[in-house]
């Protein structure tokens, strides 16, 4: 364990498009029903970003909200962390664009890319920069719109996907409260089971049954469900070993949120008490790097992680990429 946490978490917020797709609107695309979708992943509604608002759109909107509370001025902002596999462009990082519309004119921005970790990725990295950098404020944001990279046409997928956006300010710890342990870990070969090829000019890429992939989320379901309850199992106890705490001390429990069957597999497997784990996979399905900051402001303005508890997330997505993060509020 950090003798002493390096940075807390000062002020969280999140943001999600106003549109909402339900399972009885899906009925109408794909050869679905609610009744599939909700007994095989929890998701019931998930929202839909429109066409005129970009990912960093979505970014400014949680960020506002996590500066405010942890009383950050925008020029006061160091680092601007990003964690997305939708940015508004193949490059620059989307974390510059929401530098731009934040007036942030002192900050480092750049992005992360680790899929559905990349939030987790982004708080360790944050984290980190408290030792060397001399930072005072730096915002992690977890935000994606993967409806744009959705094939609406596969209903093996099109399900399953959302759109939103988390932030959190990390600031300077002031006693024990802060980031106490962290873990990542990757796994490069099985890439090929959750991945968008985009366009690739040299290189094509075929899934399982032969087919050539699209441009767009391509999935191997099962083999993903495998591995992600594994490999948040094994950084879970990854950081409680390291925080020196039992799976009992958890207050509350945060997983990636993206099928509620994982969760529960999950908790069954750990032990952990049921009410302590959060879930919102049936509002806003898999909003990948978002799921995890978006459930984390909802369960703290819920009071859900008073001053002292203990909150553990744990997140897994493509890559394969995983980790853990345990937090003293
Ligand atoms: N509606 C109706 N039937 C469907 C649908 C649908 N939306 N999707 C698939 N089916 C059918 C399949 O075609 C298949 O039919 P068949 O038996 O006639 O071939 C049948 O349902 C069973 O399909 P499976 O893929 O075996 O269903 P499974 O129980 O594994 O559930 C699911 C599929 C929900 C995708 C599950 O495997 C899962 O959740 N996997 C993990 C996915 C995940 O969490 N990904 C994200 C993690 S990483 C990240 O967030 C990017």
């Amino acid at each position: 364990m950090n003798e002493c946490p390096i940075s807390k978490i000062a002020g969280t917020g999140f943001a999600v498009p106003d549109k909402i797709l339900t399972n009885q609107d899906l009925e109408k695309i794909v050869d679905t029903s609610d009744e599939w979708i909700t007994s095989r992943t929890g998701i019931k509604t998930r929202h839909i970003v429109s066409d005129d608002v970009e990912n960093s759109d979505l970014c400014v909107e949680a960020s506002k909200k996590a500066l405010d509370e942890a009383g950050v001025r925008n020029e006061d902002i160091d680092v601007i962390i990003v964690a997305t596999v939708t940015g508004d462009v193949n490059f620059p990082a989307t974390a510059c664009y929401v530098q731009e519309k934040l007036g942030a004119v002192n900050a480092a921005a750049f992005d992360v890319m680790a899929a559905c970790s990349g939030f987790i990725y982004g708080l360790n990295i944050g984290n980190g920069l408290f030792i060397a950098n001399n930072v005072q404020n730096v915002i992690v944001i977890g935000s994606e719109t993967l409806t744009r990279i959705t094939n609406w046409e596969d209903r093996n997928t099109c399900v399953l996907f959302g759109d939103g956006a988390g932030a959190a300010v990390l600031q300077p710890s002031t006693g024990d409260k802060g980031i106490l342990a962290t873990y990542m870990k990757s796994d490069g070969r099985l890439s090929y089971l959750l991945m968008n090829p985009g366009h690739n000019p040299i290189k094509e890429y075929f899934d399982h049954e032969g087919k050539k992939m699209l441009p767009v989320i391509n999935m191997q379901g099962r083999e993903v469900f495998k591995y992600a309850v594994r490999s948040m199992e094994e950084a879970m106890y990854k950081v409680l070993e390291r925080g020196n705490v039992s799976i009992n001390d958890v207050d509350l429990l945060i997983t990636h949120q993206a099928n509620i069957r994982i969760i529960d597999t999950l908790a069954e497997r750990t032990g952990i008490n049921r009410e302590k784990v959060y879930i919102n996979v049936d509002r806003y399905g898999n909003t990948s790097a978002a799921s995890v900051p978006i459930a984390l402001d909802e369960a703290r303005k819920k009071g859900l992680l008073p001053e002292g508890s203990l909150c553990l997330m744990t997140v897994f997505g493509g890559g394969f990429t995983w980790g853990a993060v345990l937090v003293r509020f």
